[in-house]
């Protein structure tokens, strides 16, 4: 039997709409290493389960030649489909139409993705690859990106948003990634600036290439926009599935519990050892992170930027937790600017999605200098302190070694409503460390004295008073004093004790971050 005209038509319409930009420009992205939007989607969802929408769309514009540029789809391609078994919304731009710019048509799909993930409560993957709002259309360009930078931020906290950055995202267009909550970069493959290198030129005379401007290693380590830095494409959609793995569907969900086989009263002797008894030697706290969680797996975020302080997931009796710590490894762990904003940015995500919070405190203050003080160390500080006071998830905090002055107030005090705070044997508590302590109380004293005699019996004075956790443990300030070893079976009981646990912050709009 002869198929039907309309379904003979519809097939030919629709196998010419999924081919895209066709074969040759598929063909020429193969040849650099990359893969077509379609085989992106492709290999983020569980075989076989994105189904897209919108796959006819095309733009309006009649403008500079346009209306012998239609694309179907207009240059994104989204839907929804299961990623682990949970449905995800997605949508992914083709650089290959029109540099993968953004119209009134594709950000009204890009959009609708949007308000159906907000609606059914679902994870948010954004593929960009853009040059952009489409210049030929002018301000209805501009009201489709505005469009979706107002979903961006109303999704915001409801459910996890996360945009990998395969090419250019150029332009306001950025700021779409910036409300999300996770940024992954390609290596030499993703650039993402407001203002282009030739921009620049123009206007500052400055040179300055993509990659320094942009790339994926410049907004890793040092503007810290990115969070994560994948070698390819592959790579970057393997990582999206992995950080999912962690995730809540929604901020009413718990994050996803998994089967867990590892011994959870589990000891480890060589934490005993792992911090040195030296105040002044280092160590790396990822050692002891890795050790205390399950099957030693810590999936770390942002571990090029701001690296005094170490920010990521992890699983404790198969429960997803975040955890915050202190890094004795690089400035002795003292918080800066840059380390007060990455580690509240992440304090904040763990609270809207019901992460408890384990931080291992390790801290000599914040780092002092006349650059950090002109930086706002003020202001960046607060904004640690801020997350860690407004968040009502179970905080859970560990100090390994030193918790001196403000900083021991910031990172999750008993004072700022830490469930439980534990300390090791060899923790000091205090004001400050010994040496300055010494050097302001005893000034005169020690201008007038002889030899160093004075100076080394009031420091033996001072921690022997507070150079210890017991102080604070008398206070109540400090629930328990325990072995390093004991680190994993302490935490998951206390994890258990506070999985019901439920706390509001009074009614308000807002509270007034100091951002
Ligand atoms: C329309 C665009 C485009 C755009 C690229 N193209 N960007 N078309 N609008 N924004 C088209 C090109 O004309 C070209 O079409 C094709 O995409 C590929 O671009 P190339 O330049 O050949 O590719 P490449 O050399 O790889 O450079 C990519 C690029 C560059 C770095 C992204 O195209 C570029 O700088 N584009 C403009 C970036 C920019 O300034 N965007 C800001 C837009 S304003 P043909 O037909 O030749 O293949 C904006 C404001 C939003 O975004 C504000 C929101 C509040």
């Amino acid at each position: 039997m002869m198929e039907r005209q309309a379904y003979r038509e519809f097939k030919e319409k629709k196998s010419a709409a999924l081919a895209g930009s066709g074969p040759a420009a598929a063909e020429k992205f193969h040849a650099t290493g990359r893969m077509t939007a379609r085989e992106r989607l492709d290999l983020l969802f569980d075989e076989g389960t994105f189904e897209e929408i919108g796959c006819f769309v095309s733009h309006r514009c009649h403008d500079f030649g346009m209306n012998d540029k239609k694309v179907a789809g207009d240059g994104v391609v989204t839907g929804s489909g299961l990623i682990a078994g949970r449905l995800t919304h997605a949508y992914a731009q083709d650089f290959n139409v029109m540099g993968g710019s953004i119209s009134e048509a594709n950000s009204a799909k890009i959009s609708r993705a949007l308000d159906m993930a907000i609606e059914m409560g679902t994870p948010f993957v954004a593929l960009n690859d853009s040059g952009g709002s489409r210049i030929q259309e002018g301000v209805s360009g501009l009201a489709g990106v505005a469009g979706i930078f107002l979903r961006n931020t109303m999704a915001s906290g409801m459910i996890p948003q996360i945009s990998a950055i395969m090419g250019p995202c150029a332009g306001g267009a950025s700021y779409s990634p910036a409300l999300t909550d996770f940024i992954i970069m390609i290596d030499k493959q993703s650039h993402m600036f407001v203002t282009g290198p030739e921009v620049i030129k123009a206007v500052t005379h400055e040179d300055v290439s993509k990659e320094e401007l942009g790339g994926g290693l410049a907004h890793n380590s040092i503007s810290g926009v990115a969070h994560f830095l994948a070698r390819n494409d592959r790579d970057c959609l393997l990582l999206i599935r992995e950080l999912l793995s962690f995730l809540p569907q929604n901020h009413l969900a718990d994050p996803p519990r998994y089967p867990c086989r590892d011994d959870s009263a589990r000891r480890h002797s060589g934490l005993n050892e792992l911090i040195p008894e030296d105040p002044r030697s280092a160590y790396d706290v990822r050692e002891l992170i890795r050790a205390v969680v399950d099957e030693n797996y810590f999936f770390e975020i942002q571990s090029c930027y701001a690296p005094n302080i170490v920010i990521g997931f992890a699983r404790l009796n198969g429960r997803p937790v975040g955890v915050v710590a202190n890094q004795p490894s690089v400035l002795a762990g003292a918080l800066d600017t840059n380390a007060s904003r990455k580690s509240a940015r992440f304090v904040r995500f763990c609270d809207a999605f019901n992460f408890p919070i384990i931080t291992f405190e390790d801290v000599p203050g914040f780092l002092p200098g006349r650059q950090q003080e002109l930086d706002g160390i003020i202001r960046d500080g607060a904004k640690l302190l801020f997350a860690y006071c407004e968040a009502t998830v179970p905080k859970i905090c560990v100090i390994t070694r030193k918790a001196y002055g403000g900083a021991y107030c910031v990172m999750s005090s008993k004072h700022i409503r830490a469930d439980y705070n534990f300390a090791y044997p060899g923790a000091e508590i205090a004001v400050m460390g010994p040496e300055g302590a010494v050097n302001i109380i005893y000034r005169r004293e020690l201008a007038a004295a002889p030899d160093n005699s004075l100076k080394e019996q009031k420091l033996e004075e001072y921690r022997r008073q507070f150079a210890n956790p017991y102080a604070a443990a008398r206070l109540g300030y400090i629930d328990e004093i325990i072995m390093p070893e004991e680190t994993r079976f302490k935490l998951i009981t206390a994890l258990e004790r506070l999985a019901d646990k439920k706390q509001k912050i009074l009614p308000k709009k807002h509270g007034n971050m100091p951002l």
